[in-house]
């Protein structure tokens, strides 16, 4: 299997990447879980990642802590969608597995300087801030990184937090400008691709008839987060952002994409943490993300059910 590092801010949509990986052992191995602010502060990030993996019956999962703010600016979090806990929705216990003690940026470079050169992939479902922290702290790892594959940004339907902005970049532009610029083959996952993934009734109720302790808890989570995109968007259901990180990593042919130039705003305050992506190469900057436009959804609702249903 090849092996990952979810670096993670749950939230729902977090806890179903989280969940897709766990089901799927024979592709891929979890080498650890690193929590980081953004949706909610960190003393909830972290616990909501072990929540999520005691939910998946894998209490072996190695958790860690990471940073508490963004590199240079004061949080933002994003209660308006996720709730208090982030994880707002069905009712949850307190998790029962311990954090490890060690932060997360020094697992993050302790993990690639051990395993070989080009076998550790980077899955970011938050702010950019552990991994750009893990870059700058120990600059020898960024090339030992085989692939970034993160949740973040967009194009065409430029902004969720911001009118120019996606929440996870936006949150943290100077991590994602030192994420974007490493030279790290990149793939990002826009809002572009995830708000075509939603929630509809008639998918969140095959997840709720898996008759699972999982299925039943993933499926009120899709219902609390729903609510808040059905009104603001007006489409059915809300959008899945972050599995999409991880559905890319088991079936690639599910989405399709441009290799293009993308640089990030850290300057302007009207447009702060806009990915600029040169979609119609109108620049010669040189490509360094593959951005994906376009994912066949059902596909994706059809793999996410199925391996849901393994838990
Ligand atoms: C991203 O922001 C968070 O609210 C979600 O978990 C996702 O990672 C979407 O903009
Ligand atoms: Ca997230």
């Amino acid at each position: 299997p090849r092996k990952i590092i979810i670096d993670t801010d749950p939230g729902q949509d977090d806890a179903f990447a989280i969940l897709l990986a766990l089901a799927s052992p024979d592709e891929l191995e979890v080498l650890g879980v690193t929590a980081v602010a953004g949706n909610v502060p960190l003393p909830l990030t972290e616990r909501n990642a072990r929540i999520i993996c005691e939910l998946a019956g894998r209490r072996d999962v190695k958790v860690f802590a990471g940073c508490d703010r963004p590199l240079k600016r004061k949080l933002v979090t994003a209660e308006h969608v996720h709730g208090k806990t982030g994880l707002d929705g069905p009712e949850m216990v307190e998790p029962r597995m311990e954090l490890q003690a060690q932060h997360a940026v020094d697992f993050l470079v302790e993990t690639l300087r051990r395993e070989a050169p080009g076998t550790v992939t980077l899955c970011p479902l938050g702010p950019l801030t552990n991994i750009a922290a893990a870059f700058l702290k120990a600059p020898d790892v960024v090339s030992r990184v085989q692939e970034i594959v993160l949740m973040g940004g967009a194009y065409f339907e430029v902004g969720n937090i911001t009118p120019a902005a996606e929440f996870n970049i936006y949150v943290d532009p100077e991590a994602a400008e030192v994420v974007f610029r490493a030279g790290v083959p990149l793939v990002v996952m826009p809002l572009d691709v995830t708000h075509k993934v939603l929630t509809t009734r008639a998918r969140v109720e095959k997840i709720r008839n898996l008759g699972s302790e999982v299925g039943r808890v993933a499926a009120a989570w899709a219902d609390f987060f729903e609510r808040f995109d059905v009104a603001k968007y007006g489409s059915e259901g809300g959008p899945l952002h972050d599995p999409c990180v991880v559905a890319y990593l088991l079936k690639p042919e599910l989405f399709s994409g441009r290799l293009i130039n993308v640089e990030i705003e850290t300057l302007s305050e009207l447009t702060l943490g806009m990915t600029v992506a040169d979609w119609w190469g109108v620049t010669d900057r040189k490509a360094n993300a593959y951005f994906v436009g376009d994912v066949d959804a059902q596909g994706f609702f059809d793999l996410l059910t199925e391996r849901l249903g393994r838990l």
